[in-house]
């Protein structure tokens, strides 16, 4: 039986790690995986991080199972962190969610009860993904059984967000489709929506009795916790239903715990309790039940007081790093003849830009000097150092 399964291309940006990995070159640099790097190229364990898994080991005095509901002071922690603790939707009790494995596992979860939707509506809608988006949307949805469609998001050519274009395909939508959007530090572009965009998206999903799904993993890495998330939290304001994954994979550096959590807002708290038995038992049917350790550590983190205060310096730190990096970048690019045609990087937020280079480009940059990143020419702006930067910079401008 097993016999009758085709063989499937490794996904590309595992293969590039592997490829990178054993790369011999000491110049090599890797702006592929879409994980943070500090000065040294290397993935830290953040320090709150550290120190709250002292503790941790000191007051676990049992393995017991959690249940598929996952922490329920993480969740607690994490809806606040998201929506703020003064949030309409919040203090009406019409925000329930658990925690999941990762935010991979949240995106799965919504879009499992997704589809139970549809099948109690009996009417298949669609989720609109935007063009680009993160590859690994696509799969995760479709495993669901949803069926998926794009809007026109990112301009390569102009390096801009294509709002008009955006709006337009948007308008095209159904009663009880879906709009997934990213909270902040759009992957792969870095483009993200401005306050009167997120403002008119709002209106027009109302209009149309369209559902927001607001995928937000890299809260903190923009513009700032609060910043980050001001979009989600006008639409958990002004829409009757939001679907929200979080993952805390970037913003606490625990990506191989597994750490994220699926919230619903919904039209009020009934409807709330009803969408947290569907979640749980959608988990249980899947997984029965999260992953604990990671989600311990954050319960703890963002419980205390000091700990949370130096999780917020480190993020800070992280955030500005990315920051300095791409205005350096760019610097060095225009110092080097680029003619401003990179400055867009500057502008954008979170880990990833396009450099909206060919195929063969890409190529080049791997095979000529062992810089690498994914065949889009999305770079991990993190991969960035100040040592390999004037590499990097000099490879580019040759291969151009
Ligand atoms: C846009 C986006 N959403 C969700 C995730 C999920 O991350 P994880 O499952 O590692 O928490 C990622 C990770 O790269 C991402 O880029």
């Amino acid at each position: 039986m097993l016999d009758v399964l085709n063989p499937l291309a490794v996904d590309p940006i595992l293969t590039l790690t592997l490829e990178c990995n054993s790369d011999t070159n000491p110049n090599k640099v890797d702006l592929g995986a879409g994980v943070y790097k500090n000065e040294a190229g290397h993935t830290p364990i953040m320090k709150a991080v550290d120190t709250a898994e002292k503790q941790w080991y000191q007051q676990e005095t049992s393995k017991v199972y959690v249940g598929s509901a996952g922490a329920a002071g993480f969740n607690e922690a994490i809806m606040r962190l998201l929506l703020g603790s003064d949030h309409a939707a919040v203090l009406d009790r019409r925000v329930v969610g658990i925690q999941t494995p990762g935010g991979c596992g949240a995106l799965s979860i919504a879009g499992h009860l997704i589809k139970r939707c549809y099948g109690s509506v009996q009417r298949e809608g669609t989720v609109w993904v935007s063009a680009p988006t993160w590859a690994n949307h696509i799969p995760l949805l479709s495993d669901c059984g949803l069926s998926l469609k794009e809007y026109r998001y990112y301009d390569g050519e102009s390096h801009t967000l294509d709002f008009p274009a955006m709006m337009e395909d948007l308008s095209k939508s159904k009663a009880n489709d879906i709009v997934l959007l990213h909270g902040c530090c759009h992957n792969p572009s870095g483009a993200d929506l401005n306050q009167e965009q997120w403002q008119l998206i709002a209106e027009l999903l109302n209009e149309k009795g369209v559902v927001p799904f607001v995928d937000i993993a890299y809260q903190g890495l923009g513009d700032g916790l609060d910043e980050d998330a001001w979009g989600l939290r006008y639409l958990a304001e002004h829409c009757p239903e939001v679907i929200i994954a979080s993952s805390c994979s970037k913003n606490f550096g625990l990506y191989r715990e597994r750490v994220g959590s699926v919230f619903v807002v919904a039209k009020d708290s009934q409807v709330a309790e009803i969408n947290k038995g569907q979640l749980m038992n959608i988990a249980r049917g899947i997984y029965s039940m999260p992953p604990h350790y990671g989600a311990a550590l954050v319960d703890i983190i963002l419980h205390d007081l000091q700990l949370r205060e130096q999780w917020q310096e480190e993020l800070t730190f992280m955030r500005e790093r990315i920051a300095g990096l791409r205005t350096r970048f760019v610097q060095k690019l225009n110092a080097a003849g680029a003619a401003s045609r990179f400055d867009y990087i500057e502008q954008e937020k979170g880990m990833f830009s396009f450099l909206g280079i060919s195929m063969d480009q890409v190529r080049a940059l791997k095979e000529q000097y062992s810089i690498y990143m994914v065949n889009s020419s999305r770079m991990n702006i993190a991969g960035l150092s100040d040592k390999n930067m004037d590499y990097v910079v000099q490879a580019l401008m040759q291969t151009l």
